[in-house]
């Protein structure tokens, strides 16, 4: 039987389905990414929401700068892309405050913990998980939370947290 000289017959191409829109809420509001699922939570925060109480630093996990409770947890937003942040429940520093002040905020003032304010939500945040797992902080461990600051408050951090850890306990002296 002689070959066909037809060239096979193109198959139809197949269709790309765009990826389904990720969804995530912060701070108690629902919403919806439907970019890049690598992108950073950090600039869905602060570039798409313009939460920019959320500061950017190193970019690289070490700062602090950029820190926000996933589910309650301590995380760095700029560390923490899109696709893993999706279905899950963000905090961030404009999502604290209830009615009221936090307690950590309340302790911050108390204490005069913030100079130029730039490292300071970070902070916050990153007390605010601390006294989570451990109401009863010792030295060691409020000195572990490694936030940097370049104003050189962290002796006014430390005490400000020492005093949010009472106020949490109910100690109102
Ligand atoms: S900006 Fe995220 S840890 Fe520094
Ligand atoms: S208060 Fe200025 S960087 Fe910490």
């Amino acid at each position: 039987m002689p070959k066909s000289t037809q060239p096979p017959a193109a198959t139809p191409a197949a269709r790309v389905q765009p990826p389904a829109p990720l969804a995530i809420s912060i701070n108690g509001k629902p919403y919806f990414h439907d970019g890049d699922p690598a992108m950073p939570l950090l600039w869905f925060l602060r570039d798409r929401l313009r939460l920019t109480g959320t500061k950017y630093g190193c970019d690289d996990g070490g700062c602090g700068a950029c820190s926000v409770l996933v589910d309650g947890k301590l995380a760095r937003a700029c560390a923490v892309p899109m696709s893993a942040a999706a279905t899950h429940q963000v905090t961030t520093i404009e999502g604290l405050a209830g009615d009221t002040l936090h307690p950590v905020q309340q302790a911050w003032i108390e204490h005069d913990a913030i100079q130029c304010g730039y490292c300071q939500a970070g902070q916050i945040m990153a007390a605010v998980d601390l006294l989570r797992r451990k109401p009863r902080p010792g030295e060691d461990d409020i000195a572990a939370i490694g936030n940097l600051c370049r104003c050189g408050s962290q002796p006014q951090v430390r005490r400000a947290i020492a005093r949010a850890a009472e106020l949490l306990r109910g100690e109102r002296k």
